[in-house]
C-alpha cells in the first residue's frame, strides 16, 4: 500500500507546476492560437483574449486547483467524486462525470494528431515529405497536401487501415504505448519525470525554430515586402473592427479554456495529488504564465511569421483559411522546404517539439480516466489501466477509421472540446463560488499559499466569471447550433461520433453509480455530504 501511495503523489513542488504547464502547453499553443488570432482581428484579438484570461481562465483555474487539492484530502481523485463534494450531492457527481468525459473524448482525436507530429518528425529526419522548392508554388502546396491526406486518411474512411498504408497506424501504436506506459508508472515516476525533461526540451526546440525564423531576413529579393518585420505584423497588426463582433469574444474565451486546460477536469485531478499545505496560488499562476510564454511568444511568432516570409499575404491568408491543421501540417512543410539545406532539420525539430508538447498534454487526458476507474470501480492499477486504455483505443480507432474529411474528429472537437468545456467551467465556478462558498474557498486556497490571491479575484469568481461565461455560452449556442444540427442531420460520420460520445457518457455514468455504492459501503458519508472544513 505504501508503494501504491507513493505512485500517487507529486515528487517535488515543481513537479505539479511542470505537469500542469505540460498539460496546458500543447497543440493549442502552436497551431490553434495563431490560427484563431489571424481569423479574429489579428493584434486586436489580444484584448478579448486577455479579458478571458483574467476574468475566466485564471480565476476558474484557481478554483479548479483548490477543489482538486481539497478533494484529494478527502480521499478523492476524479472530477465526479470531487464535484460531488463541492456541489453537495449525487446530482453534482453525475454532472461531474463531464470532467472525465472531456479529457477522455478529446484524447480520442488529440492522440491521433500527436501521431501526425511523430510521423512528420520521422519524415523530416529521413529526407522530407517530397516538396520540391524549385517547383511552382501550386505544385509544392499540392505535394504537401497529398502527403497530409495520405498520412491522415482524410481522403476516405478506412484509408489508414489498408495494407499498403499502415504507417500512421504504426506511429499511433507507438504514441499510444508511450502514453499508457507513462500514466501506468504513476504521478511522480511517470508523468512528473517525463514532464521534467520534456518541458525544458520543448523550450529549447521552440527557441531554435524561433531564432531560425527571426533570422530569415528577406530571403526572396524579388519580394522585399516578405520580411520578418512584416511577417510579425501579419498576425499582430490589429483590426479593431473585429472587437465589435461577438464571434471574436467567443473565439477568445474558447481559446483560453483550451490552452490553459481549464474547464476540462484535468487540473482538478492533477491537484488532487497535492498535500494540504502545498501551495496552489503561486503554482496555478506560474503554470498559466508558462503557458502564455509558449502561446504568445512561441506560438504567436513562429507559425505565421514563417508562412508570411515565404508565401506573402495571399498565401498566408489562404493557409489560415484552411484551418489550424492546414497551417501546421500543409503550409509549414512548404516553408521548411524553402529553408535550404537545414530546412529538413528545422522541420524535424519543429515536429519533435509539437510531439513533446502533445504528449505532455495527452498524459493529462488519460490520467483522469485512470483515476476514475480506480476509485469508482475499485480496480487496482493494472486492470484500471487496461479498462481506460481499452476505452481510449476504441475511441481513437473510431477517429482513425472515420477519417474522411475529418468530420468525425471535428464533431467530437466541437461538442466535447468546445461546447462541454463551457458547461464544465460554468459548473465548476458556480459550485465553487456559490455552493461551497467564496469565503471557505478563499481560506482553503490560501492554505500554504506562497502568494495572496488578490481580493478582487474573489469578487470576479463570484460575480463576474459566471455571467461572463453564461453570456459567452449562449452566444456560442446561438452562433453554432443551427449549422451543427444541419451537419449532424446530413452526415453519418457526425452521427457516429455523437454515438461514441453517448456510449462513453453511459459508461461513465454507470461508473459513478458503482462508485457511489462503493463509497457508501466504505463508510464515506457522501450523502450528507462529506463534512466541509
Ligand atoms: N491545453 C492543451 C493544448 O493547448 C490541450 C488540452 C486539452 C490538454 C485538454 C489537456 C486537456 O493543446
Amino acid at each position: 500500500m505504501a508503494g501504491e501511495k507513493k505512485l500517487d503523489e507529486w515528487g517535488t513542488r515543481f513537479g505539479v507546476i511542470l505537469a500542469v504547464a505540460g498539460s496546458a502547453v500543447g497543440l493549442g499553443n502552436f497551431l490553434r492560437f495563431p490560427g484563431q488570432a489571424a481569423q479574429n482581428g489579428g493584434g486586436a484579438f489580444i484584448s478579448p483574449y486577455f479579458c478571458a484570461l483574467i476574468f475566466l481562465g485564471i480565476p476558474i483555474g484557481w478554483a479548479e486547483w483548490t477543489m482538486g487539492r481539497y478533494g484529494g484530502r478527502k480521499g478523492f481523485r476524479s472530477a465526479p467524486a470531487i464535484m460531488g463534494i463541492f456541489g453537495r450531492g449525487s446530482a453534482a457527481r453525475y454532472v461531474g462525470s463531464i470532467g472525465v468525459l472531456i479529457p477522455v473524448a478529446v484524447s480520442f482525436y488529440y492522440t491521433f494528431v500527436e501521431t501526425w507530429c511523430l510521423g512528420y518528425c520521422w519524415h523530416f529526419l529521413t529526407g522530407g515529405i517530397g516538396v520540391n522548392p524549385q517547383a511552382a508554388i501550386a505544385e509544392q502546396t499540392g505535394a504537401s497536401r497529398a502527403f497530409f491526406a495520405e498520412s491522415t486518411g482524410f481522403g476516405a474512411d478506412g484509408a489508414l487501415f489498408r495494407l499498403h498504408n499502415l504507417e500512421t497506424l504504426l506511429f499511433f501504436m507507438i504514441v499510444f504505448s508511450i502514453n499508457i506506459s507513462l500514466v501506468y508508472r504513476g504521478i511522480s515516476k511517470g508523468i512528473e519525470k517525463f514532464c521534467s525533461w520534456a518541458m525544458p526540451s520543448m523550450a529549447v526546440c521552440a527557441l531554435i525554430v524561433l531564432i531560425r525564423v527571426l533570422t530569415l531576413g528577406t530571403p526572396d529579393p524579388a519580394h522585399p515586402d516578405q520580411n520578418v518585420v512584416n511577417g510579425l505584423g501579419y498576425m499582430w497588426n490589429p483590426n479593431f473592427s473585429a472587437l465589435g463582433n461577438f464571434r471574436t469574444w467567443l473565439a477568445a474565451a474558447g481559446q483560453v479554456f483550451f490552452t490553459l486546460s481549464v474547464g476540462f477536469g484535468v487540473i482538478i485531478n492533477y491537484a488532487s495529488y497535492l498535500r494540504k499545505k502545498d501551495d496552489i496560488a503561486l503554482s496555478g499562476l506560474t503554470a498559466s504564465a508558462t503557458n502564455e510564454v509558449f502561446e504568445v511568444g512561441f506560438g504567436g511568432m513562429i507559425t505565421l511569421t514563417a508562412a508570411f516570409i515565404f508565401l506573402g499575404v495571399t498565401g498566408t491568408t489562404e493557409a489560415v483559411s484552411t484551418g489550424n491543421f492546414g497551417l501546421g501540417f500543409q503550409t509549414l512543410p512548404v516553408v521548411f522546404a524553402h529553408m535550404g539545406s537545414l530546412g529538413n532539420l528545422v522541420g524535424a525539430v519543429w515536429f519533435f517539439m509539437l510531439f513533446l508538447a502533445a504528449i505532455t498534454s495527452s498524459l493529462s487526458m488519460y490520467q483522469p480516466a485512470l483515476a476514475f476507474s480506480q476509485e469508482a470501480l475499485g480496480l487496482s492499477r493494472k486492470p484500471a489501466t487496461a479498462a481506460m486504455a481499452g476505452l481510449c483505443i476504441v475511441g481513437s480507432f473510431g477517429v482513425m477509421w472515420f477519417s474522411k474529411g475529418g468530420v468525425f474528429l471535428d464533431t467530437i472537437d466541437f461538442w466535447v472540446g468546445s461546447f462541454l468545456i463551457f458547461v464544465m467551467a460554468a459548473l465548476q465556478i458556480i459550485f465553487f463560488s456559490w455552493i461551497f462558498g467564496i469565503e471557505r474557498g478563499r481560506k482553503e486556497a490560501h492554505n500554504g499559499a506562497l502568494i495572496r490571491i488578490p481580493d478582487v479575484m474573489w469578487f470576479v469568481m463570484r460575480y463576474v466569471a459566471p455571467p461572463y461565461l453564461i453570456v459567452v455560452f449562449i452566444g456560442f449556442c446561438v452562433q453554432n447550433m443551427k449549422s451543427s444540427a444541419q451537419l449532424i442531420a446530413a452526415s453519418t460520420a457526425a452521427k457516429l461520433a455523437l454515438g461514441l460520445i453517448a456510449l462513453t457518457t453511459a459508461a461513465l455514468l454507470a461508473g459513478v453509480r458503482i462508485g457511489e455504492k462503493r463509497w457508501r459501503a466504505a463508510g464515506l458519508d457522501i450523502d450528507d455530504k462529506i463534512p466541509l472544513d
